[in-house]
């Protein structure tokens, strides 16, 4: 990764808009910017007309004079962004092919942002022509550390379907399948007649008579081209500013959304994630069955962007209140949760922060999307906050750049997230099982990964994990199976849950037992299955007397004992009672489990204790449910972030601990304020326990 200055000590900036501010606001801003620690603004994301208010008028004076300004502050830098997530009134409405289009082929119209099309030749020529215009005049700028491609890809909308993007998704299926007779086949055309005798008459997604019954081969690859049409429209960017900006300034972009496989983008696009985090969010909308963590989702998140960058930024980290002008969706933060979320943050892998945003905006949609400083412009208990968070953030030189550390992950792969989003079951059920595994992994304080396989996943990525969770597999390669065969043949421990490996990677059923690649790895085939659903006799299994609850889903599990699969635990009651459940089979040094149902939280903390894999840190400290447990660094240089996401509480720290932001050492019953973060270190000698 390409780290420049903002990457080798944590480093704490503001998301800026001098073009919504009198310029006589500025020097006071970065004065006061300056005096709270704040040594980075992110500006221009949205500023295109300020760059080329007439197509081709090119004029850089506004920021010119902002930089200019900047200049006299050597402690602050920039990252300055392309400004293509809002494209001016005057292309769009010369060039309205460049707007992006609903499923039922309405064009957008001018305004909001993100109103294009990744393919519309004219928009791509327009992009690449600013970025480079940009890169030219600024690329070398000495207040620039590095540049922000775009503004969150594929937020406000995912999908497209433009004029433009029909044409290309034609070309892409050409590239991918060569022949229409190669389509028909991978896509089933057969079946209800769809075969197509000329490429004129593949499409995209359009309205059909019931939404419910889209082709699925044809949905998870326009997935993929959605993916590979924002892949290629960032690299487009990326390479009109890397032709001027020198290799020292980093090139990144920020957000995680959706049909968007950002593991190909990382090193394809940018040379590393950005991820904006609102927590706030979390506290109104909870997904899954259990309703609890919504306090701290945003760690799962943060976990997230950690598979695709090990190391990230976070370019807008919430600070106040979140609406915009309809709505008021957030509540604000109470005193403490600014420093807490920022904490969530860094504890996660983070080693840039920057706050959205400075000041709230007086005008515009969102008036009510509020910064660090409110309208008034006073000092206030934000900024005292997040004065003091840098100050804290200080105290621990050697964060930056300390690897996060995991003994569990959760495996994630691209196919099986966009090809369960059509249906009520595949979908639903991954994002229960997620929910139940996340909230399994915090209670029980055991710190986690999630990894993505793709094509060039190896064995080895996966071998520092002791358990590795694939919840619901559905489509799985041999080629994938096999590497999960050789982490498992390595010492590794594999779970899979219901419907692993029915599928091949265009989504179709081939005529081979369940779970398909991998049964010979199981030891153990599926003989049927059926959703479980409210109608049903609830069904649970039971593993050593341990309940295990088994909803959403049940597969019946025949086992092979000629390969030496012994069952764990059989269904207790529901419509397969009596037949099992969770199988094991021990494989070279590890083991590979088999469980027919979803995920419940309770039996995921059962199995990670069954496995010996939950609380991995319990002889060092003991933490009640409501505090995070995150470790970044290994040896001496470790550091345990306790994060308090309730009321005032007490851990109990069982060896002798270095309170790295007030130096006391620690040992015994500790309290931790409401909403406290503390960062602990060992002495140099139990460091290395
Ligand atoms: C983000 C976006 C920002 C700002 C913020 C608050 O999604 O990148 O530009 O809009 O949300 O709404």
């Amino acid at each position: 990764m390409q780290h420049s200055m903002i990457m080798e000590h944590v480093t704490f900036g503001v998301c800026y808009y001098p073009e919504h501010w009198p310029e006589t606001l500025w020097r006071s801003d970065l004065e006061r910017m300056r005096a709270a620690g704040i040594t980075v603004i992110r500006v221009a994301e949205f500023a295109w007309n300020l760059f080329e208010p007439r197509e081709g008028a090119f004029t850089f004076d506004f920021f010119d004079r902002f930089l200019a300004l900047v200049s006299t502050f050597p402690e602050i830098r920039v990252i300055f962004c392309t400004p293509t997530a809002t494209p001016p009134a005057w292309l769009t409405e010369k060039y309205p092919e460049v707007l992006n289009a609903d499923l039922d082929g309405r064009p957008f119209s001018h305004g909001m942002r993100r109103h294009y099309n990744y393919n519309a030749p004219v928009w791509r020529e327009k992009s690449r022509l600013i970025a480079s215009k940009l890169g030219e005049h600024y690329g070398t700028h000495p207040s620039i550390i590095g540049w922000q491609i775009d503004n969150e890809l594929n937020c406000e909308t995912d999908v497209f379907y433009a004029q433009a993007d029909h044409d290309a998704f034609r070309v892409w299926l050409q590239q991918r399948y060569g022949t229409l007779d190669a389509l028909n086949e991978a896509w089933g055309n057969v079946v209800w007649n769809q075969s197509y005798t000329d490429w004129s008459q593949v499409h995209l997604s359009r309205p059909a008579a019931g939404r419910a019954g889209f082709n699925p081969h044809m949905r998870l690859d326009e997935k993929r081209f959605f993916s590979d049409s924002a892949i290629s429209y960032c690299r487009l960017q990326h390479d009109a500013l890397r032709e001027h900006v020198p290799a020292d300034r980093f090139i990144t972009t920020n957000g995680t959304f959706g049909h968007l496989d950002y593991k190909a983008l990382v090193g394809q696009g940018v040379d590393f994630l950005c991820y904006d985090s609102y927590p706030n969010f979390g506290a109104g909308m909870i997904e899954g069955p259990s309703g609890e963590m919504a306090d701290r989702k945003w760690s799962w998140n943060l976990a997230n962007v950690r598979a695709f960058s090990p190391l990230f930024g976070v370019m807008e980290q919430q600070s106040g209140a979140n609406g915009w002008v309809m709505r008021m969706a957030a509540r604000a933060p109470l005193p403490g949760q600014l420093r807490l979320w920022t904490f969530q943050s860094l504890a996660h892998g983070a080693d840039f922060i920057s706050w959205f945003r400075w000041r709230t905006a007086t005008f515009g949609t969102e008036i009510y999307w509020h910064g660090i400083l409110d309208y008034d412009n006073r000092d206030n208990r934000k900024l005292r906050e997040a004065t003091r968070t840098i100050a804290d953030a200080a105290k621990l030189p050697g964060l930056a750049g300390l690897q996060v550390q995991a003994k569990v992950a959760v495996l994630r792969d691209y196919d099986n997230l966009w090809d369960g989003e059509d249906d009520l079951w595949h979908g639903p059920m991954r994002r229960a099982g997620e929910a139940a595994w996340f909230e399994a992994l915090q209670t029980t304080h055991t710190p986690y990964d999630i990894v993505y396989l793709d094509d060039g996943t190896l064995a080895a990525d996966l071998a520092r994990y002791d358990l590795v969770v694939y919840p619901h597999a559905t489509i799985l390669s041999p080629a994938r199976a096999a590497v999960l065969e050789a982490y498992v043949a390595d010492g590794g421990r594999l779970l899979l849950g219901a419907r692993s490996g029915y599928k091949d990677s265009r989504g179709q059923c081939p005529m081979e037992p369940a779970p398909g690649p991998i049964a010979g790895l199981c030891g153990a085939t599926v003989l049927e299955g059926s959703m479980v659903t409210p109608a049903d006799t609830p069904s649970h299994a039971e593993w050593d007397g341990v309940r295990l609850d088994t909803p959403l889903w049940n597969d019946v599990i025949d086992p092979d004992p000629g390969a030496g699969t012994r069952v764990l635990a059989w269904y207790a009651a529901g419509r397969f009672e009596g037949t099992p459940a969770l199988t094991e089979r021990a494989v070279g040094a590890g083991h590979v489990h088999l469980f027919g149902a979803g995920f419940a939280a309770d039996a995921a903390r059962a199995l990670l204790a069954g496995f010996g894999a939950a609380s991995p840190y319990r002889a060092l400290l003991e933490l009640p449910a409501g505090c995070e447990l995150a470790v970044r660094g290994q040896g001496a240089d470790r550091l345990f972030f306790v994060l308090n996401y309730g009321e005032e509480t007490t851990v109990i720290l069982k060896k002798l601990f270095t309170d790295r932001l007030t130096e006391e050492k620690k040992i015994g019953e500790t309290r931790v304020d409401r909403f406290g973060v503390r960062v602990l270190s060992l002495n140099a000698k139990e460091g290395m326990v």
